[in-house]
């Protein structure tokens, strides 16, 4: 079965809702939100970032497994003229059983394809947190550069934890 990235709709609202809720709660220092910040969200506020309206901001593509998703990624766009070339990666999960079999790569150049067909945006940007190998390894194979490390980025359980922003500059080819 071939497990390949297609874009979100409002019709991935519950799967998509269900799958970032389990990203939050099993890897709560790898991501800024947390299960608390979105489980009260109603399922309207996930259909909005799905929409796929020609002036959305938001884009989020996933890999269907059944009725489930196996993983998803997010872009997002900022429309502002002094900043509509950055786009913004986020929102990166793979479900364990998934792992280790490219899915994360095939969803993030998936996302990168779509950044190069809009013409205003020239780079994406995200952040990893420090320390979180598997991603910034993911990240640096399709082309991203740390530009800086964020101290005391995001509080946790344990205290806080540094993020590492990256860059992407489009023009760059893995080939
Ligand atoms: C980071 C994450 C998205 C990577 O997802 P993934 O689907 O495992 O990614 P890939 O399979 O494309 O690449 C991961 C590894 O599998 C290897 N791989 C890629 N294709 C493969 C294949 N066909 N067969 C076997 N291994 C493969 C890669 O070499 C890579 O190795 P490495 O981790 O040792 O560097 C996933 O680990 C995850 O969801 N982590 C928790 C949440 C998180 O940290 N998100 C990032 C927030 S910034």
């Amino acid at each position: 079965m071939a497990l390949l990235p297609i874009l979100l709709t409002s019709a991935h609202a519950a799967q998509y809702r269900a799958l970032m809720l389990q990203a939050y709660a099993d890897c709560p220092d790898a991501f800024t939100s947390s299960v608390a910040d979105r489980t009260g969200l109603a399922l309207g506020w996930w259909k909005q970032r799905l929409s796929g309206a020609p002036d959305a901001n938001e884009r989020v593509w996933g890999v269907a497994a059944g009725d489930a998703l196996a993983g998803v990624v997010g872009l997002s766009f900022d429309k502002r003229e002094k900043v509509r070339h950055k786009a913004h990666l986020f929102g990166m999960f793979v479900t364990p059983e998934f792992r280790q079999r490219g899915l994360g790569g095939e969803l993030l150049a998936a996302a990168l394809q779509h950044a190069r067909t809009q013409a205003q945006v020239q780079i994406v940007q995200l952040t990893v947190t420090q320390g979180n190998r598997s991603a910034q390894a993911l990240y640096e194979r399709h082309g991203f550069v740390e530009f800086g490390l964020e101290p005391f980025a995001v509080a946790v359980a344990g205290g806080f934890v540094a993020k590492s922003h990256m860059w992407c500059r489009l023009g760059w080819s893995a080939g």
